[in-house]
């Protein structure tokens, strides 16, 4: 017995080795191809590029300006939003993401979801546009004055009466938004439904969307912004500066939840018998660490599987349709963009991503491309 746990000890020591060797290799293998920057390009535009993790090396670059294949659209790019998403490929954080996105440099050198523009050229097999319509949607490396997206992908025509700006806001916060109220939580007419981090970019979408599913709305949020929440039709703010909605006797049938600043037993004991919790995000720029709240969804599907209410995390999914069902939202004026403030070129990006790694962005943060 003795010997076969001395074996074991030592199997486990060289596996370590091994997997600290490798990671040590791939480490060092870990590159880019941002040699392409400093050739001149045959037909150039304006992109945000950064070959190094951190805000501070985003640069505006001249790259080549992309070419529709025959199932794609080029669009020309007008307006940009920026999410915590974009942070965390910049920053790299939290650190085990590099696993995937490059452990010493970003492999994709290219930022950026959230666009509106105009289509400039369509593909031969494409039918729901052309030339000459003003579109939104979400595209990686959308930080930049041209972008090719798939007419079948996360874009959809953009309303007359929505502006490119509020456009540009959509994709991420709204698509999230819609998600989380209508699949995760299931809102029905009458529900309680509590909103933390009601005045950010999600949270402002989130509680428009969940009051036209009939919900009864609790936003969360600090003084600064509880007459934005109570606009956007919040049946009751929670200022989180002087009251702790986990310590409150209200129950909530679904909370979703931006911010994660309270355990899961803290959440649980807001919840009804049969309630809901949807862990949404959460954690600020600066104390992402190694894990980030990637242990929380672990710790919630243990959870779920011993209570009766449902715990656990979502995971937004680009959508077309949901997309369009956005879009029409806005147009019809039952939900609308709220932005924070307006970027006026795309050199004033790597202010924009400063201030929403702040976490305390408004609404939606814009930057045009002129
Ligand atoms: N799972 C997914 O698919 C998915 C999709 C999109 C986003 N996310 C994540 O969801 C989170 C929210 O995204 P977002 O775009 O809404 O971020 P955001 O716009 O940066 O959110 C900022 C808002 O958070 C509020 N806030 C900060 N601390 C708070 C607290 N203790 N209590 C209540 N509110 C607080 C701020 O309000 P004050 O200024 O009043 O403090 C601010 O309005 C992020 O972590 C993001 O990464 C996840």
């Amino acid at each position: 017995m003795k010997k076969l746990l001395k074996w074991m000890i030592r199997i486990v020591l060289i596996l370590l080795v091994v997997a600290f060797l490798f990671l040590f290799v791939a480490y060092w293998r870990s590159t880019n191809d941002c040699a392409r920057y400093s050739a001149a390009p045959a037909n150039p535009m304006k992109a945000i590029a950064y070959c190094d993790y951190g805000v501070a090396n985003l640069k505006l670059v001249d790259a080549e300006k992309p070419t529709p294949n025959d199932d794609q659209i080029l669009i020309r790019v007008h307006a940009v939003s920026v999410n915590p998403y974009d942070w965390h490929f910049v920053e790299g954080t939290p650190y085990i993401i590099r696993l995937g996105i490059g452990l010493r440099k970003p492999k994709d050198t290219r930022v950026g979801v959230d666009f509106a523009g105009t289509v400039e050229a369509a593909g031969k097999n494409v039918t729901q546009f052309k030339p000459g319509d003003e579109v939104f949607g979400g595209r990686g490396g959308a930080f930049a004055q041209y972008i090719c997206a798939r007419a079948t992908g996360s874009v959809t025509l953009k309303p007359a009466n929505v502006t490119l700006e509020q456009g540009a806001s959509v994709d991420i916060a709204g698509m999230t938004a819609l998600q989380a109220v209508r699949d995760r939580g299931s809102v029905q007419p009458g529900q309680t439904v509590l909103i933390n981090g009601a005045s950010g970019g999600v949270g402002t979408f989130a509680v428009q969307i969940a009051k036209t599913y009939g919900a009864d709305v609790t936003g969360v949020c600090s003084t600064r912004n509880v007459e934005l929440v109570q606009s956007l039709g919040a049946d009751h703010v929670i200022d989180y500066t002087k009251e702790d909605y986990t310590k409150a006797s209200e129950r909530y049938d679904v909370i979703l939840d931006n911010v994660g600043n309270h355990s899961l037993s803290e959440n649980r004991g807001v919840l009804t018998p049969k309630g809901k919790y949807v862990l949404i995000g959460g954690g600020g720029a600066n104390n992402q660490g190694l894990l980030g709240i990637m242990t929380r969804p672990l710790k919630a599907m243990i959870m779920s599987k011993f209570i009766d209410q449902q715990m656990g995390m979502m995971m937004a999914e680009p959508s077309q349709k949901d997309l369009a069902i956005l879009g029409d939202l806005m147009q019809s004026g039952k939900v609308k963009a709220i932005i924070d403030r307006t970027y006026k070129s795309l050199d004033e990006l790597p202010d924009a991503i400063r201030y929403v790694e702040e976490g305390h962005a408004r609404g939606k943060v814009i930057v045009m491309v002129p």
